[in-house]
């Protein structure tokens, strides 16, 4: 049913949350997009702890994680609307999700539209996890939108474990940020790059420190907004009402959620429950 699946707004519990999944923390980039698009919407953010990192596994793995972790989890929530807010597990298992789960499901795919309507030069790259550079999904979006362009594509999985220091308040390797802008220079052609695309959510939450590593005239391109964007326009005319404070679902232990505590109060998920 996927994208079909529309409820008209009185068939909707005003209660019915919109589930965000992500491996780790990534997904917050897009949260806080949505934050701002439906500032009403109860929300579930979800993270596979316990999973996390996707893009080092193989298809096969992720995919049998996210099909179970999200039949699982719309089971219990309920959920209107599920958003896969990550690219790895998207252009992997989006497909095989909305083929079997009756909710409408908004997947996150590189952003190499806007990155090609953006370039000057003509040179694109693009920083994902070494799952997502090598999808069958990213060559079609590459042969669609950017064909008459050079896209330049770095797997880059320290980026991943950089973020998510960050966000638990832990030290971060530094050389990281100038390690993947040299992957992506260092490739024939890559000294002409000014715009890159963050085909990875976690990679929003480090983009400071990537722009600093590029130095000027790069610019980043993500989805968080234009999902957002789907997200509202998929829900148009449905009630909403928090009922309870937002919460965080994680796999794993209750000792792996526990350094997010902060960071997940302050995207307003207040509540931490261990599935
Ligand atoms: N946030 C995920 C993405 O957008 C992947 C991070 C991971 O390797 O788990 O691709």
């Amino acid at each position: 049913m996927g994208q079909l699946a529309h409820q008209s707004g009185s068939a909707v519990d005003p209660a019915a949350p919109i589930l965000l999944f992500d491996s780790g923390v990534g997904g917050l980039s897009v949260l806080a997009e949505l934050r701002q698009a439906l500032p009403q919407a109860p929300v579930i953010y979800a993270a596979d702890l316990k999973g996390l990192p996707y893009g080092t596994k193989s298809e096969a793995e992720v995919a049998a994680r996210v099909c179970g972790l999200l039949g699982r989890m719309s089971e219990r929530f309920r959920p209107r609307l599920i958003c896969i807010a990550c690219n790895t597990a998207s252009t992997i298992a989006l497909a095989m999700v909305r083929d079997v789960l009756e909710v409408p499901i908004v997947g996150t795919v590189p952003a190499i539209k806007p990155a090609a309507e953006l370039t000057r030069s003509g040179t694109i790259g693009l920083l994902g996890t070494a799952a997502t550079i090598r999808q069958p999904y990213v060559d079609r979006l590459e042969a669609k939108f950017a064909a008459d362009k050079l896209l330049l594509r770095h797997a880059a999985p320290e980026l991943v474990t950089a973020a998510e220091a960050k966000l638990r308040g832990e030290p971060v390797d530094s050389g990281v940020f100038a390690r993947a802008a040299q992957g992506l220079r260092s490739q024939p052609g890559g000294e002409a790059i000014d715009t890159v695309v963050l085909a990875c959510t976690h990679f929003p939450l480090i983009e400071d420190e990537l722009a600093q590593a590029f130095g000027g005239g790069v610019r980043f391109v993500h989805g968080a907004a234009g999902i957002a964007r789907r997200i509202a326009f998929l829900t148009k005319g449905q009630p909403f009402k928090r009922s309870n404070s937002d919460c965080a679902v994680v796999t794993g232990a209750d000792t792996d959620a526990a350094p997010l505590v902060p960071t997940f109060s302050r995207f307003g998920l207040s509540r931490i429950e261990v599935l």
